[in-house]
């Protein structure tokens, strides 16, 4: 499939991974490219620059294709050595950044001149606008299923894709609830050029994270995430457990007048507890209503192909036959 993601980012799929904190490793992001898709590396899991260009490296040796890196700009409790951090992106050779949280505006220049193409993740139309205005060569559009952080304007993507569609001339991705062929032929429907994906891409053999968080996505119904954060205009969509439970039971005695520090134990450090220790109770971690659509686990391969297939399946039956 030809797109103008596929032509932009020189990719055989219109289908990218985003970045995703302690799951975004070379494994995953060289498994999703070498299926022909976009895999992202999480630039700030890895502690220092000088761990990400050994992430870069690693995912060099596993893979051939493009692959790209995320570069989040969120509140952070300390803020990051970005340049640094962008310093190891360009002498790495990756060609693909994905930006989300703040602005990348202050870095469009640096990145430009190294021949980097910048997607930037928003979650809302203003913003993505505010992204083509700066310089941005895609967007990724993420409604308000999406596993992370969409935002506080709570618009889903059946009416953000649409109106983006109608604003945006760069090239833009669909992302939050995105699993199968339905989605992409949904998407393209919609006037994307393509879909992010997060959650799904966590339930795959390739994925480096313990086994019980995989079974966890399986497991669970579109019922099973829940928003936190609001109060601190940090929304988070995550998967419910002990510990969310008990960070919103905090959250609704302290009612306007949280602080972060009120939750800081089911927020901090806990994505190496879940991810790498299986401790999925604990706290915290990310995740899309998408789950209720995901029930198995396959290779990043078998489920690129599968979309691929499903999506050419819909478009040349059900859509071409339902205009007979
Ligand atoms: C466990 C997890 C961690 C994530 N971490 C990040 C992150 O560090 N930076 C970022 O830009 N997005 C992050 N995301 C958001 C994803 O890149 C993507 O936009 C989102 O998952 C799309 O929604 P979906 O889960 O419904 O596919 C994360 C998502 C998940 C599920």
């Amino acid at each position: 499939m030809k797109t103008r993601i596929t032509e932009l980012l020189g990719i055989r799929h219109p289908i990218m991974q985003g970045g995703m904190h302690y799951v975004g490793f070379a494994e995953l992001a060289a498994a999703v490219s070498n299926a022909g898709g976009l895999g992202v590396i999480t630039g700030l899991t890895q502690k220092t620059p000088e761990l990400l260009a050994k992430e870069i490296a690693r995912c060099h040796d596993m893979t051939d294709q493009p692959f790209g890196v995320n570069l989040t700009f969120l509140p952070a409790f300390t803020s990051p050595p970005y340049p640094e951090y962008i310093q190891a992106i360009i002498e790495g050779g990756v060609k693909v950044v994905e930006t989300a949280g703040r602005s990348p505006q202050a870095y469009m220049e640096t990145f430009k001149s190294a021949g980097i193409k910048v997607i930037h993740k928003c979650t809302s139309v203003r913003h993505a606008l505010k992204a083509e205005q700066i310089g941005c060569d895609a967007v990724s559009v993420d409604g308000f299923e999406c596993g992370g952080h969409p935002g506080e304007d709570d618009v889903p993507n059946f009416i953000l894709l649409p109106l983006a569609a109608e604003k945006l001339t760069i090239p833009f991705l669909a992302s939050g609830g995105m699993a199968d062929g339905r989605s992409l032929v949904a998407a393209l429907a919609m006037g994307a050029d393509g879909i992010n994906m997060g959650t799904r891409f966590i339930a795959t053999q390739e994925a480096p994270v313990h086994a019980k968080v995989k079974q966890a996505i399986v497991n669970a119904t579109e019922l099973d995430t829940t928003l936190i954060m609001r109060a601190i205009n940090n929304t988070e969509r995550v998967m419910v457990n002990q510990g969310v439970k008990k960070l919103q039971a905090i959250e609704k005695e302290k009612g306007e007048a949280l602080d972060i520090k009120d939750i800081i134990e089911q927020v901090a450090g806990i994505y190496p507890k879940v991810m790498i220790d299986g401790d999925v109770e604990s706290g915290a971690w990310s995740c899309g209503m998408v789950a209720g659509l995901i029930h198995d686990v396959p290779t990043c391969q078998a489920l690129i192909d599968r979309i691929m297939l499903q999506a050419e399946q819909l478009i040349r039956q059900r859509l071409v036959l339902a205009l007979n």
